[in-house]
């Protein structure tokens, strides 16, 4: 079967980037990263790419001033000249407008550094820290035109551990994020993740479980 081809926006280290790479590198995941494109032409993602012999353009929102519509234009024919099925933000630090996350309707994923819907925005990790929350995690949605909405389709819980900071906990929570974001890749290419609205239903699971959650074992 073919793989799908996924385009990953990115704006800086690229480390969940990274990650779908390193998954892809075997021919049994259904995905491939067909581009990766970013708004910014110093982004190590960029450079990460060009090592895995992935295809990059940059679009660089300044050469846009005011023009929100054709900055987000050209990166859509970017995407469709290189023939991408679904497009994943990955640390891609530019609001996307509704044309755009219209066009790319269910087709259009982000990772966000919370559990969601708690601490949508910047600084996820120092709220949840000032909150006093015992678990936090990431997560792996469908992009709605509203900053850090839509339909949840994998998260990852990690503990908030006594004596955490900020750097241990974003550390603890990025290492959960490369593997949640292949396995939302997984689930929607293998078409086990079906968008019913407003919600995702994952094929095969119960009550005892689901595939689009990963959690720490308890100890
Ligand atoms: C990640 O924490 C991701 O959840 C957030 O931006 C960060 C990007 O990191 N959206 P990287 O560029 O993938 O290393």
């Amino acid at each position: 079967m073919a793989r799908l081809r996924l385009g990953v926006l990115v704006s800086g280290r690229g480390s969940n980037l990274q990650a779908l790479i390193d998954a892809a590198a075997d021919p049994a995941f259904p995905a491939e990263v067909a581009l990766v494109l970013s708004n910014r032409a110093d982004a190590h993602g960029l450079e990460r790419a060009t090592a895995a012999g992935v295809a990059t353009a940059v679009v660089d929102h300044r050469a846009f001033p005011g023009d929100k519509r054709a900055f987000e234009g050209a990166m859509d024919d970017a995407l469709r000249a290189a023939n991408v099925d679904l497009v994943c933000l990955a640390g891609f630090m530019r609001l996307l407008s509704p044309w755009f996350v219209e066009r790319w309707h269910d087709r259009l994923l982000n990772i966000h550094p919370s559990l969601l819907p708690s601490f949508k925005g910047l600084d996820t990790h120092a709220r949840a820290l000032a909150a006093g929350v015992r678990v936090h995690g990431c997560t792996v949605h469908l992009v709605r035109p509203a900053m850090d909405e839509g339909p949840i389709l994998a998260q990852a819980a990690v503990p908030v551990l006594p004596g955490d900071d900020e750097r241990s906990l974003a550390e603890r929570v990025l290492a959960a994020e490369h593997r949640l974001y292949p396995l939302a890749v997984r689930l929607l290419a293998e078409g086990r993740a079906r968008v019913l609205g407003e919600r995702v239903e994952i094929d095969g699971d119960g009550p005892d479980g689901s595939t689009a959650l990963i959690v720490p074992a308890l100890r």
